[in-house]
């Protein structure tokens, strides 16, 4: 089977020489849950922007979902992250003053075909009858379910999600963990998740570790209790 994501030498490299991902390399299958983790500025955010296509590398290639994106212009990449690609971060990045269906029928309205009966995914997510609800009255957890409704909707072939419970308390953040648990093992979507949070990390399969923009480990995912081990050491360690 074809990866979803493929990164082969990635680095990007921002104003001033400061080198945030360094010939970053990783393939990823359908279906499969990977953690990003590693200490604050490692470049976590970075890879997620250049997997996802909000942000170009300096050099080497992006394949997502079968295209080479690193290098297609802007309105066919525009295009190809609306039809393929979910976002779910850590603010939810919702239009508070539209209602709870409105927001998750954005993509649809921006011309993404290929959705899902609304009703369906708002009920899969736990919002059944909540949406007429305007998404500023909406709890944080609530809030978040209605940023993974947006993102399901129109059935993508990866999730990216940047500490998508980074503002929920542990209960909350765990129901939205089973979501992208269940996006992956029911539907085979890719969940892409950056998580300072080793509870977090251990729903997924894989946990990738970065360092200084390097890759510093890519294993199958341990226990919490290891992973915060793991972590802890790539982030203390003094890169080479
Ligand atoms: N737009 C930008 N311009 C300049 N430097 C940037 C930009 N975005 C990120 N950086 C730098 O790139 C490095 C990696 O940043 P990134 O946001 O990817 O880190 P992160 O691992 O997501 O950190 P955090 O855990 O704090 O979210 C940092 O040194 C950061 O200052
Ligand atoms: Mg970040």
């Amino acid at each position: 089977m074809e990866s979803a994501l493929e990164l082969h030498d990635v680095s990007r490299v921002f104003a001033r020489g400061i080198v945030a991902l360094r010939q970053v390399s990783l393939s990823v299958r359908g279906g499969e849950f990977v953690a990003v983790m590693g200490a604050t500025g490692s470049g976590k955010s970075t890879l997620l922007h250049c997997a996802a296509g909000l942000d170009r590398p300096s050099s080497g290639s992006v394949r997502l979902a079968g295209r080479e994106i690193s290098r297609l212009r802007e309105r066919p990449l525009t295009r190809w992250r609306r039809d393929r690609v979910g976002f779910v971060f850590q603010s939810y990045n919702l239009l508070s003053e539209l209602t709870v269906r409105q927001n998750v029928a954005l993509p649809g309205r921006l011309g993404a075909p290929r959705t899902r009966d609304l009703e369906q995914v708002l009920a899969s997510v736990g919002l059944a009858g909540a949406g007429p609800r305007p998404v500023g009255e909406l709890s944080g957890g609530q809030r978040q379910r209605v940023a993974i409704a947006r993102a399901l909707v129109t059935r993508p072939a990866v999730i990216f999600a940047d500490e998508p419970t980074g503002a929920l308390d542990p209960t909350t953040g765990g129901q939205i963990l089973r979501l992208l648990r269940e996006a992956a093992d029911r539907d085979g979507v890719t969940v892409l998740m950056v998580t300072h949070d080793p509870v977090a990390a251990a729903w997924s399969d894989r946990l990738v570790l970065l360092r200084a923009g390097t890759v510093a480990g890519d294993a199958a995912t341990p226990a919490a209790p290891v992973i915060a081990d793991r972590l802890h050491a790539v982030s203390t360690a003094v890169p080479a």
